[in-house]
């Protein structure tokens, strides 16, 4: 442990941890030492470099409050919150895929009954929302609860205007007897994730779009199936190929098909024009141990 030289200190640190009572946490340090050594090695930063990136990690985490999350953004733009979600929840092309959860989501949601009008009054296209959620034969999955929440037609999230209706764009439902569930609401907008921090700073250094494409998302749960985290998007968005979040999947792809108020399968329902956005849901067993 003295006289440590570049070829000899990774191992010394990974030697003070032999210790460790948990096996996986003995693993996960021995690795994200060896790694990070090796990060140090190939790059050979400067101090003033090395200073540089503890101070946006400082910065990062200093950025951080009960409704903004800096590091889950960085895990975000990195790639690195899809690549634990692709290893983790690998699932037939068939089955519907998971995309990034986001910041968005909120616990104290109304539960609301099929055919809702989430919007809450605010101004936009009228969105019918028609969704179906089955398994993997295509049996109806009855009593799934469905989380939804989605922008408005600027972009943003209820939390994010001061004084605009809150709760609203989001609801909790329940699939009835043929695995369906449907809500009115307003069709949202792209936007862009914060751009006011660290996270900011590193899309622009770097030339990236902060620009996500429109969504809606969704959080489905049942009794006896994986859980699905994801969105649908749809599928002429001009940011599908630049999300910086990487969330983006081919199948969550889906036509958001408007309609003239007399036509379609919602005509009469509005008087301006309206999109009607539908899509069955697939879900996985849990893995039987
Ligand atoms: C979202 O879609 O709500 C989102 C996801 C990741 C980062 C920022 C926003
Ligand atoms: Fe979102």
């Amino acid at each position: 442990m003295r006289d440590l030289t570049s070829d000899t200190i990774t191992g010394a640190v990974i030697s003070t941890m032999r210790d460790t009572k948990n096996p996986r946490l003995a693993e996960i340090l021995e690795s994200l030492v060896r790694h990070l050594h090796a990060f140090v090695r190939e790059v050979e930063p400067t101090e003033e470099e090395w200073a540089q990136g503890v101070d946006f990690l400082t910065r990062t985490g200093q950025m951080c409050t009960p409704t903004r999350q800096e590091f889950i953004l960085l895990s975000d733009v990195l790639g690195v919150t899809m690549l634990v979600d692709a290893l983790g929840n690998q699932r037939p092309a068939e089955a519907t895929q998971n995309s990034v959860l986001g910041p968005y989501f909120r616990e104290d949601r109304p539960q609301h009954t099929d055919g809702a009008d989430i919007s809450e009054g605010l101004p936009g296209t009228p969105l019918f929302f028609e969704g179906r959620v089955v398994n993997g034969e295509g049996v109806a999955v009855a009593g799934a609860a469905v989380d939804v929440w989605h922008s408005d037609a600027d972009g943003h999230y209820d939390m994010e205007v001061p004084g605009q209706v809150d709760p609203a764009m989001r609801a909790l439902f329940r699939t009835d007897e043929t695995g369906h569930f449907g809500f009115r609401s307003i069709r949202p907008s792209s936007y862009p994730i914060p751009g006011d921090g660290p996270v900011g700073e590193l899309m622009s250094a770097t030339g990236r779009s902060l620009m996500r494409p429109a969504h809606v998302h969704l959080l489905i749960e049942a009794p006896g199936y994986q859980r699905v985290t994801t969105m649908l998007f749809p599928s002429d968005d001009a940011y599908l190929d630049t999300d910086p979040v990487f969330g983006v999947k081919e199948s969550l792809l889906e036509a958001y098909d408007t309609y003239a108020p007399e036509d379609g399968p919602c005509r009469g329902l509005t008087d301006v024009p309206y999109t009607l956005l539908r899509h069955t849901f697939v879900l996985e067993p849990l893995a039987t141990a």
